[in-house]
C-alpha cells in the first residue's frame, strides 16, 4: 500500500491531476497495487481557505507520504499578495521542507508528434531525446533577497549562492543518469561570469573523476539557448543551476510539441518524491476540459519508477501515451494536422486508461 499525497494546486491543477489519479486507480486494478490518496491545498486555494499558500497540514501530510502528486499553483488572483505569501512559495516550500534537491525533466519528442514541434525535421530528424536535471534547493531562488531604500531609490538584491556539497550531488545524479543514457553530461553555466559557475565546474570535474565512463562538457547558458534550438540531439543529460535550469527546460519542452506534455520528478536523498508537470496553472483555459492531461499522467509513471519502483506499471503508462498519440489524439495544444482528432482532456486520460495492460 503506497500513500500517495495528492495536490490538485489552482488553474487546470484539478482537471489534470484528477486524470492522473483516474490513472492510477487503473493501474492498481491491473497490476494489484494499492494506492491511498490523501488530499492537501496548497497555493492559491491554501491562500484563500487559510491564509498561508503552504500549510504545515500540508508539510507533514507530504512528508509521510511515500510520494507527492502536484498541479501547478498561481494565477492572477494571487498576483497583489506580498512576496512572501504568494502562492509559488508553496511549490518552493515543498521543495525545501521535503529536501528535494534535484529535478528530472526528461524532454523527448515522439516521432509521430514531429508536426508539432517548432523546429525543422531536417534538424530533429523526427526525434529528439534528452533530460534536464536541475539542481533544486539552491541558488538565487533560496539565496538572501531583499529590497531596501538606498538613498530615496528603490533597491532590491537576490543572491545566488551555491556550496559544494550542493553542486557534488546534482552533478553525481546527472553522471548516473547519463551512464543509463548516451553517457554525455554537458554543464550548462555562465562560467566566463560567475563566481557561482567556476565553483560548479571545478566540483563538476572532481565528481567526474568517478564516472570517467562519462564524457563531459561545458556550456555557457546563452550559447545552451541556442544549441538547444540548432542542435538538440547534440545533448544527453544537461545538469545546470536552479535558476539555469527553470529557463531552459521551458525551452526545451516546446521542442516536444508542448509543454503540457512534459513530465517532472523532484528527488532528494530517500525515495520521497514530488512529481508535476512543468507547466504551469494556465489560468486561461482552466475550467474549460481543454488543457492536456500527459505532463501530468507522464509525471505518475515517473513517480512509480523513481519512487514506488513499479517499473511495470510505469512502462504501461508511457506505451499507452504513446499509442494514443500513434492514434491520432491530439488535445488542443498539440493539435496542428488536418487529420489529427482533437479531443477533450477527460477524453485524452479515458483513451490513455484504455490502454493501460499488463
Ligand atoms: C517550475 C515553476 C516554478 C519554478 C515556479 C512556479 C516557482 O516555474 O517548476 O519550473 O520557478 O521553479
Ligand atoms: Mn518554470
Amino acid at each position: 500500500m503506497y500513500n500517495i499525497a495528492v495536490i490538485y494546486g489552482d488553474g487546470i491543477g484539478s482537471e489534470i491531476i484528477k486524470e492522473a489519479v483516474n490513472v492510477l486507480e487503473k493501474v492498481s486494478v491491473t497490476f494489484d497495487i494499492k494506492f491511498n490518496f490523501n488530499y492537501f491545498i496548497a497555493g492559491g486555494e491554501a491562500i484563500d481557505k487559510v491564509g498561508v499558500p503552504l500549510p504545515d497540514d500540508t508539510i507533514i501530510g507530504c512528508k509521510n507520504s511515500d510520494a507527492v502528486l502536484l498541479g501547478s499553483v498561481g494565477g492572477p488572483a494571487w498576483d497583489n499578495v506580498p512576496s512572501a505569501k504568494r502562492p509559488e512559495r508553496a511549490i518552493l516550500g515543498l521543495r525545501k521542507e521535503l529536501g528535494l534537491f534535484s529535478n528530472i525533466r526528461p524532454i523527448k519528442l515522439f516521432n509521430e508528434l514531429e508536426s508539432a514541434c517548432p523546429i525543422k525535421t531536417r534538424i530533429t530528424n523526427g526525434a529528439i531525446d534528452f533530460v534536464i536535471i536541475r539542481e533544486l534547493t539552491g541558488g538565487i531562488y533560496f539565496g538572501k533577497k531583499e529590497r531596501l531604500q538606498k538613498d530615496g531609490i528603490a533597491y532590491a538584491y537576490d543572491i545566488e549562492e551555491y556550496n559544494e556539497i550542493e553542486i557534488a550531488r546534482a552533478m553525481e545524479l546527472g553522471f548516473a543518469t547519463a551512464r543509463l543514457r548516451n553517457k554525455h553530461v554537458t554543464l550548462v553555466d555562465k562560467a566566463n561570469v560567475l563566481e557561482t559557475s567556476k565553483l560548479w565546474r571545478e566540483v563538476a570535474n572532481k565528481v567526474h573523476e568517478d564516472y570517467k565512463d562519462i564524457e563531459l562538457d561545458f556550456l555557457y547558458v546563452d550559447n545552451a539557448t541556442m544549441q538547444i534550438i540548432l542542435n538538440p540531439n547534440s545533448f544527453d543529460v544537461i545538469v545546470t543551476s536552479n535558476i539555469f535550469g527553470d529557463i531552459i527546460s521551458d525551452e526545451a519542452s516546446v521542442l516536444c510539441g508542448s509543454i503540457g506534455l512534459a513530465p517532472s520528478a523532484s528527488l532528494g536523498e530517500t525515495s520521497l518524491g514530488l512529481y508535476e508537470p512543468i507547466h504551469g496553472s494556465a489560468p486561461d483555459i482552466a475550467g474549460k476540459n481543454i488543457a492536456n492531461p500527459i505532463g501530468s499522467i507522464l509525471s505518475v509513471a515517473m513517480m512509480l519508477e523513481y519512487s514506488l519502483k513499479e517499473y511495470d506499471a510505469a512502462k504501461s503508462i508511457e506505451i499507452a501515451v504513446k499509442n494514443v498519440i500513434k492514434d491520432g489524439l491530439r488535445t488542443k495544444d498539440i493539435a496542428k494536422d488536418s487529420t489529427d482528432h482533437l479531443v477533450s482532456t477527460t477524453e485524452m486520460a479515458n483513451a490513455i486508461i484504455n490502454y493501460i495492460k499488463k
